[in-house]
């Protein structure tokens, strides 16, 4: 397996896309997105553009939709839900399809959408990815990272460093090396580090302090966010 982290979409190729392309963003998009298939919700469609999401939902029979928009860490106004995994409850999701975007999160789901397998990745899910990738063995991976506006960000590098460290590898590049000594220096603090990262510190000024700790906690569920059409993640069998 040769493996590839990118730490932005920006820094991401835009052509020769790999065998399995996996987004991450651990604060939180990619921990809700799990938490939300994992509670039973039918799909998540993601989106970039809120106009496009307003659109495309408005085809989808109402009962079964939700709409979910978060900006800078904050629900954006006329959504259902805003990004926070504990609004993800059995009790609203269940069946239904989470139209959904986010800052940066969504944007990596997109840029990645092309690759023939797609999937989303979290600490909180860490061993269902592992679990099929270990299975399928796709010779070239991907871990596109979401970052916050085109910079880096420790939480999704630490996870990218984290599935890494959890696969036999025969190359990765300087940036899989990287992550998985960071995932290696902070494996019992994780908790830690994503306080002490940027979002981590926005997070907390919105009150997101017990969203923080459930995004470092590791295999909290068995669920395979898994693309089964553009932008459209489903539960995977793992
Ligand atoms: C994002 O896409 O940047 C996020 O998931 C931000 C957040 O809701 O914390």
């Amino acid at each position: 397996m040769k493996l590839f982290v990118y730490h932005t979409p920006e820094l991401t190729p835009k052509v020769g896309f790999p065998d399995c392309a996996i987004a991450v963003d651990i604060l939180r998009a990619t921990t809700t997105i799990s938490t939300a298939l994992a509670a039973g919700a039918e799909a998540v469609q993601v989106f970039s553009d809120l106009d496009q999401l307003a659109k495309t939902s408005a085809l989808h029979p109402e009962a079964l939709r939700l709409k979910s928009a978060e900006r800078g860490g904050t629900t954006v106004d006329g959504f259902d839900l805003g990004n926070s995994p504990f609004e993800y409850t059995p009790e609203m999701v269940k069946g239904k399809r989470i139209f959904m975007s986010t800052t940066n999160g969504t944007r990596a789901l997109q840029c990645i959408q092309s690759a023939p397998i797609v999937l989303a990745a979290a600490m909180i899910n860490l061993s269902s990815v592992l679990a099929y990738l270990q299975k399928n063995q796709p010779p070239v991976v991907w871990i596109v990272a979401s970052g916050w506006q085109g910079s880096y960000s420790l939480e999704d590098t630490a996870c990218a460093g984290a599935i890494a460290a959890g696969l036999d590898w025969e190359f990765g590049n300087d940036e899989a090396i990287s992550a998985k000594c960071l995932y290696q220096q902070w494996s019992d603090r994780l908790e830690d580090l994503f306080r002490h990262a940027t979002h981590g510190q926005r997070l907390l000024k919105l009150g997101g302090d017990l969203d923080i700790a459930y995004c470092a906690s590791i295999d909290k569920v068995k669920v395979l966010p898994k693309q089964i059409s553009a932008g459209v993640l489903a539960a995977g069998i793992i």
